[in-house]
C-alpha cells in the first residue's frame, strides 16, 4: 500500500518551482512512496501491540546516552552555564543537569508526581481547560484531583510502557528468565554502576530481539556469558555512535 494518496500532477503544481509536475517525475515519486511503504511494512507487524504484554512501569534508565547531541537536546544550557561533558551525554550527566535546573528554577515542590492526566476538557466560557486527575500513591487509594489552566502542553511520550512477547510457551521455558526493563542483577551479578555480569560465567544466554535495548546489553552479556544466542526476527541497522569529549573551544 502506498504511504497516502498517490501524488497526482495537479497537486504537485499546488506548488510550481518546487515539485516537477511533469508525467515522468509524479510517477517516479510514486514508485518511491511505494518503495518507502513496502519496506516499512517489512517493519510495522499486523498484530501491532497485540503482539505484547504490558510490564508495570519501569525504572529509571541505568545506562541512557543521549542519541541526539547534548549540546541540542540538554535544555537551557546558556541559562545554566553549563557545557555537556561528551558530544552524546551519558545518562548521570543528564540527571545531574535536570536536578540542577529543577533546583534553579525551583521547581522540586511543583511537580505533582504520580498523577495521571484522566481527561481534559475545553471550557469555551472561561477559554480554559479543565484537567482531570489521578493520584496514586500504591496504597490503592486515588485522589481525584481537577486543575484548570488556560494553556496545557502534553508531553505524553509514547515508550513509557514495557512490553514482552506474547509468546505462548513463554512460562515453559525452565532456565531463568527476564525481561531488560527488571534487570535481575542478583541473577547476573555486578551493579548498574560496575556491570560486570559474574554469575553468567557458566551459564548459556539467549537474547530475544536486536533492537535498540538488545544491542546496548548485548556485549556486556557477551564478553561474561560462556555462551550467548541472539535470537534475531528482523535485522536492525546499526551505525557508528563516534562519542567523543566535548572540544574546549
Ligand atoms: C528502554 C528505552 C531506552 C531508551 N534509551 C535511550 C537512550 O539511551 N538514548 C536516547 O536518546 N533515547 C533513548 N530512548 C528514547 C527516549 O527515552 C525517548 O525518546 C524520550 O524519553 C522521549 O521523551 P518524552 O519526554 O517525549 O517522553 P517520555 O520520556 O516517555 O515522558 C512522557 C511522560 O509522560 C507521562 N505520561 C503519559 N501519559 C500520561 C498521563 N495521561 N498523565 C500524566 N502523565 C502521563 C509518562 O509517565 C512519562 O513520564 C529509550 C527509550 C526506551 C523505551
Ligand atoms: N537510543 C537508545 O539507546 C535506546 C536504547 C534502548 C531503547 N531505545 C528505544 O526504546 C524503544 C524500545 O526498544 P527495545 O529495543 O527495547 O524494543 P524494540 O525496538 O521493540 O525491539 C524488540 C526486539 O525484540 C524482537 N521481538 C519482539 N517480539 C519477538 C518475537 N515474538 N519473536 C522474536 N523476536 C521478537 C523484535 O523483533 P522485530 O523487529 O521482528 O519485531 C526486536 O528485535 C525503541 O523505540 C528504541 O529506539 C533506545
Amino acid at each position: 500500500m502506498a504511504d497516502g494518496p498517490p501524488m497526482t500532477a495537479p497537486a504537485a503544481s499546488l506548488a510550481p518551482g518546487i515539485f516537477d509536475s511533469s508525467a515522468t517525475a509524479v510517477q517516479k515519486m510514486n514508485a518511491i512512496q511505494q518503495r518507502y511503504a513496502a519496506e516499512r511494512g517489512k517493519w510495522l507487524r499486523p498484530e501491532g501491540l497485540a503482539q505484547y504484554i504490558d510490564v508495570a512501569l519501569s525504572d529509571r534508565f541505568r545506562h541512557y546516552q543521549s542519541d541526539p547531541w547534548s549540546y541540542t537536546y540538554m535544555p537551557l544550557l546558556e541559562e545554566m552555564g553549563y557545557m555537556p561533558r561528551h558530544k552524546y551525554a551519558f545518562g548521570p550527566e543528564l540527571r545531574a543537569h535536570a536536578d540542577r535546573v529543577a533546583d534553579r528554577y525551583k521547581l522540586r515542590d511543583k511537580a505533582v508526581f504520580r498523577m495521571q492526566v484522566k481527561s481534559m476538557e475545553w471550557d469555551d466560557r472561561e477559554k480554559e481547560w479543565s484537567v482531570v486527575m489521578d493520584q496514586n500513591r500504591g496504597n490503592d487509594q486515588e485522589i481525584r484531583m481537577t486543575v484548570r489552566a488556560r494553556f496545557v502542553i502534553s508531553a505524553s511520550g509514547v515508550l513509557n510502557y514495557p512490553q514482552i512477547p506474547r509468546l505462548e510457551c513463554l512460562d515453559l521455558f525452565k532456565g531463568h528468565i527476564f525481561h531488560t526493563s527488571r534487570w535481575d542483577y542478583n541473577y547476573t551479578g555486578g551493579t548498574p554502576k560496575e556491570p560486570s555480569l559474574s554469575n553468567l560465567k557458566n551459564k548459556s544466554v539467549g537474547i530475544i530481539g536486536t533492537g535498540a535495548t538488545a544491542i546496548q546489553c548485548i556485549p556486556h552479556v557477551a564478553k561474561w556469558a560462556k555462551l550467548l544466542i541472539v535470537f534475531q526476527r528482523t535485522p536492525a541497522s546499526v551505525n557508528r555512535r563516534d562519542n567523543r569529549p566535548t572540544d574546549p573551544e
